[in-house]
């Protein structure tokens, strides 16, 4: 039996902007690594027609779904997109993974198997065993002093608070509440763990190895790294993401 099996039903959210060289690949291997999963891409009406290649894969495969949004509006609203498709139609567990291969699929079994004892599962660069493939000096530089600040201002116990290779249970999802998440960017990684940190919920990271895309662009930019910036320090100084998780408990 899959270890995963016993989590419920899997639903995979992979989000594209201009992805349409990585996305049949990614699908395949998603696929293959994990049968019984489903998978949903989220796509910002790309330009590059990744939107309609997604409709072909999906019409050939049951386990293919598409959310297609109306147009270019940040990684953050695209998974809060997909995840309130998924929590409406009851999975169980909800994973984040990019379509350009720098996940590797093949490891979503042994994350999937750590969310047995934990509510969030980060698949981590920054511990040992994780690594980065093909990364310019630069980039690893940005990643690396982010997470140190993140991890210093917000006393979070993670090293890779803004990875993007996640396995979160439904629950977790539900009790740390989206309707209030404003984070468009890639901070939107770092606002889901502060938020399940705070709730209580059991976090772990398990090593990976993140191999730098072949094909096409990051969507990273100047904005990005800005909104993130803002965005923790605000949550540090403000003290402003406990309120959620207290707000939860007391209503109960
Ligand atoms: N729908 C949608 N809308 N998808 C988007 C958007 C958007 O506005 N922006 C990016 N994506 C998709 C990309 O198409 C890709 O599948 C995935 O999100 C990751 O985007 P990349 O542009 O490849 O990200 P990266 O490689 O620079 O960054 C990775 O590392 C970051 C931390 O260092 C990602 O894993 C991030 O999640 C992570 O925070
Ligand atoms: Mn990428």
């Amino acid at each position: 039996m899959d270890t995963y099996q016993e989590l419920g039903r899997v639903l995979v959210v992979v989000p594209t902007y201009n992805e349409r060289d990585n996305l049949a690949d990614v699908v395949t291997r998603i696929r293959r690594s994990v049968p019984g999963a489903d998978l949903l891409v989220a796509d910002d009406a790309s330009p590059d027609g990744t939107g309609e290649l997604a409709d072909e894969l999906a019409a050939r495969d049951p386990h293919v779904h598409v959310l297609h949004r109306p147009g270019k509006a940040g990684l953050g609203a695209a998974y809060l997109g997909g995840f309130g498709w998924g929590l409406d139609r009851a999975y169980d567990v909800l994973v984040e993974l990019d379509a350009d291969g720098s996940h590797r699929p093949e490891e979503l079994p042994a994350l999937l198997a750590a969310l047995r004892a934990a509510d969030l599962v980060i698949g981590s660069r920054w511990v040992p065993g994780g690594r980065v493939v093909n990364w310019p000096r630069s980039r690893e530089l940005l990643s690396r002093a982010g997470n140190a600040y993140t991890r210093t201002l917000l006393r979070l116990p993670v090293r890779d608070a803004t990875g993007g290779y996640r396995a979160y249970r439904a629950t977790t999802l539900k009790e740390i509440g989206l309707d209030d998440v404003e984070s468009q960017g890639y901070c939107f990684q770092v606002d889901l763990t502060l938020r399940t940190v705070r709730a209580g919920l059991r976090v772990r990271e398990v090593p990976i190895t993140f191999v730098e895309r072949t094909r096409g662009a990051s969507k990273m930019s100047r904005a990005i790294v800005l909104e993130a910036l803002r965005r923790v320090t605000w949550w540090a100084v403000s003290g402003e993401k406990a309120r959620p998780g207290r707000r939860a408990r007391s209503a109960r």
